[in-house]
């Protein structure tokens, strides 16, 4: 179904321009929204805190409403709670001006009837680096549009953010789309979230060399970016900070004499963020739905702005990313790197909440993710490709009849990731508690779980290939000892203790085990004496 939507211009000129009020999030009660709870984040839905146990669906899926069919109920059978599908440009908006929503609808239609909720991840001017889902006409048309330049006078497939065209076409399509899911689920917030493009910045050189470019490359560096790094420069990314640092921590001047060795990668991430922000604020102008942009990450220590995508929200410039695109609510890694911690961690500052929109599946990531990180959500890439007997089904499972508690302990500082990677064991600390963590020995199957301070002597672990020695830190009586260890499963929110695990099974009292294996949840009470 085709159907032509009239969109004024100004409205969109002014919105694109960031010149509109955003709307406000009281005339739509119940949106999903990001809330602050203590020291994290959460995402409401219906007023109520969300976190998203999704996967991401391969980049065509979602083009076809057929093909979805048989996928959807493997969603279900996956113990998926949210579905991440690509609404692109070029479907969109075939031609311009007209624009088809039949697809979104169907979009709609498909995950209400299986109880899912939507990310939906707008690929418009820009995917994995480059502009291969916007439509013909925009294609077709490089003099309207420009393109990047990796060398002075050599286009690429690529849009340039320095064309306010570029911009306003993209906002264009982006207003229509987020209007139109106002209209239709403004009311049963289906979609949760959106994510503006994916994996923006420039491949192949450090920064773009289109006229545009040029031009503002010659000009000083904004004195926007420059009041905020000065205001934050007690807590910048040192990543990027060290590049200010070298250069002298200069309060005006042209982008190298300010950033020196980081100039390049700083005035792509200014204006690729500009872009992004733009094209977010416009959106959220119609509908506020929280906004996120994802990233492309460094794949090895030493690459260079280029081999990655030049501009994009990798962790380092995530100060600019914010002084540039306030509407874009945070910044979010797809993590295929084994070094899955390190990657979180560098995700969780300046206040980043942290969310996977793209991963390598298996549940031990999302069990450290949101215990240690209390995550808005995981979601493994090309989740109608896994198997319907994989882990992650079962470690959703699991995880979903334990959200009430990981809720219930979110923003108080109670809870731990638990993630063996290089090393077999751990110290941890917790509720005044030392955890002395060991990880079983096994090449294919790695521990993992977490652990929830639910009482002052009590805990929830959950997980698998795991062991904890609890030990007290405050002061007291010299020795801690296990009081009672219960296998067990929660029911509509409600504790069904299984086991009692003693003897062989705690060591002859001296520390809890999950065996490894599909995950499983003990909870373990502790006592004092001397
Ligand atoms: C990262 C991209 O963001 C995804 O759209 C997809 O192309 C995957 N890479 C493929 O591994």
């Amino acid at each position: 179904m085709m159907r032509a939507v009239v969109v004024t211009p100004w409205l969109v000129v002014l919105a694109a321009a960031g010149l509109l009020a955003g709307a406000r999030l009281d005339s739509f009660p119940g949106i999903p929204s990001l809330h602050k709870q203590g020291a994290t984040t959460q995402l409401l839905v219906e007023g109520k805190p969300f976190v998203i146990l999704g996967g991401e669906l391969h980049n065509s899926s979602a083009s076809s409403l057929a093909y979805m069919e048989p996928i959807w109920p493997k969603m279900v059978a996956l113990n998926l709670n949210t579905v991440l599908a690509v609404v692109s440009w070029e479907l969109l908006e075939p031609e311009e001006g007209r624009f088809d929503f039949a697809l979104v609808d169907g979009l709609l239609d498909g995950a209400r009837k299986h109880n899912l909720r939507l990310v939906l991840l707008w690929f418009g001017s820009w995917k994995n680096g480059v502009s291969s889902y916007i439509p013909g006409w925009v294609k077709r048309d490089a003099s309207r549009f420009p393109r990047m330049q990796p060398r002075p006078g050599e286009n690429a497939e690529v849009l340039t953010p320095l064309s306010d065209t570029n911009c306003r076409a993209d906002a264009l399509a982006f207003v229509a789309l987020m209007r139109h899911l106002k209209e239709v689920d403004g009311t049963r917030h289906t979609v949760v979230m959106v994510q503006v493009q994916n994996e923006v910045g420039l491949l192949g050189a450090s920064r773009d060399h289109s006229p545009a470019a040029e031009a503002a490359g010659a000009k000083a560096a904004p004195d926007e970016l420059i009041r905020y790094v000065s205001d934050h420069k007690d807590n910048l990314i040192p990543e990027f900070k060290e590049y200010w640092e070298a250069a002298g921590y200069k309060t005006a001047g042209t982008w190298t004499e300010v950033f020196g060795e980081g100039a390049d990668e700083a005035f792509m991430a200014w204006y690729m963020a500009r872009y992004l922000g733009k094209i977010a604020a416009a959106g959220k102008a119609e509908y506020p739905l929280p906004m996120f942009a994802n990233a492309w990450l460094v794949q090895s220590e030493g690459q260079k702005a280029g081999q990655y995508p030049s501009g994009g929200p990798v962790s380092k410039v995530l100060d600019i990313w914010r002084a540039a695109a306030p509407s874009i609510d945070f910044l979010a890694p797809d993590i295929y790197l084994p070094d899955f911690k390190a990657v979180c961690a560098s995700y969780t500052r300046s206040g980043n909440p942290l969310f996977i929109p793209e991963s390598s599946p298996g549940p031990e990531r999302a069990f450290y993710a949101l215990g240690q990180h209390e995550a808005l959500g995981f979601c493994p890439f090309a989740i109608d490709s896994l198997p319907a007997d994989h882990p992650l089904k079962g470690g959703y499972q699991l995880l979903a009849e334990l959200m009430p508690v990981i809720i219930e302990h979110q923003g108080a500082g109670r809870m731990l990731g638990l993630l063996q990677y290089k090393e077999d064991s751990e110290q941890a600390e917790l509720a005044g508690y030392r955890l002395e963590v060991s990880y079983r020995k096994e090449a294919n199957a790695k521990g993992y779980g977490l652990a929830i301070a639910t009482g002052q002597d009590e805990f929830l672990v959950a997980g698998s290939g795991v062991s904890i020695h609890f030990s007290a830190r405050r002061p007291g009586p010299r020795h801690t000892r296990i009081l009672s260890i219960d296998e067990g499963r929660f029911k509509d929110g409600k504790w069904i203790p299984g086991r009692r695990m003693n003897g062989d099974e705690d060591a002859g009292g001296w520390r809890l085990q999950l065996p490894g294996g599909p995950p499983s949840i003990q909870r373990i009470k502790l006592y004092r004496h001397d």
